[in-house]
């Protein structure tokens, strides 16, 4: 699939059904996650992948109660990551790796499209809450 095809099929998808995906395409859309343009491309963003039904739970209750986060079969959380960006000071950690992660997230959500899949970019949930579940993850 070239890029404009992908583009032009690529739309929010929040309905799953209950097919495990394979740590093969997992692994490749990652992959081309890390190949997203960043900052100094100092990579200020990590991945990190959810398939445990509790933890998809408490990720579906921090983001104003989505369900189909929890129907998705894997939740990928796009971390901005503020000391890889220390080097760029204020604007990198207030700008620079929110873009690198955004960039990322739209490499992920184009990769979907490339494999057949379906995602959803979400970015309505409560900070806070994300990183105390993941913390302990
Ligand atoms: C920064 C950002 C945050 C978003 N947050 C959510 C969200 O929390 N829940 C959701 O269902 N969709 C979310 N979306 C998806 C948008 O609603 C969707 O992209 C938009 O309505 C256009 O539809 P399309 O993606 O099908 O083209 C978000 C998109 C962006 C770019």
């Amino acid at each position: 699939m070239d890029v404009k095809e992908a583009i032009q099929k690529r739309y929010s998808v929040r309905s799953f059904s209950d097919k495990k995906l394979s740590s093969d395409i997992i692994s490749e859309i990652i992959k081309y996650a890390h190949l997203a343009p960043s900052a100094g491309n100092l990579q200020a963003r990590d991945f990190i992948i959810v398939d445990d039904i509790e933890i998809k739970k408490e990720l579906s209750r921090a983001a104003l109660n989505q369900e189909f986060i929890v129907e998705a079969p894997i939740n990928i959380v796009v971390c901005a990551n503020l000391n890889r960006i220390s080097p760029y000071g204020g604007r990198g950690k207030e700008l620079y790796c929110i873009q690198d992660s955004a960039a990322a997230v739209e490499h992920i959500l184009l990769l979907a499209v490339d494999n057949g899949l379906g995602a959803c970019w979400v970015g309505a949930f409560n900070e806070n809450e994300a990183s105390k579940i993941l913390i302990f993850f």
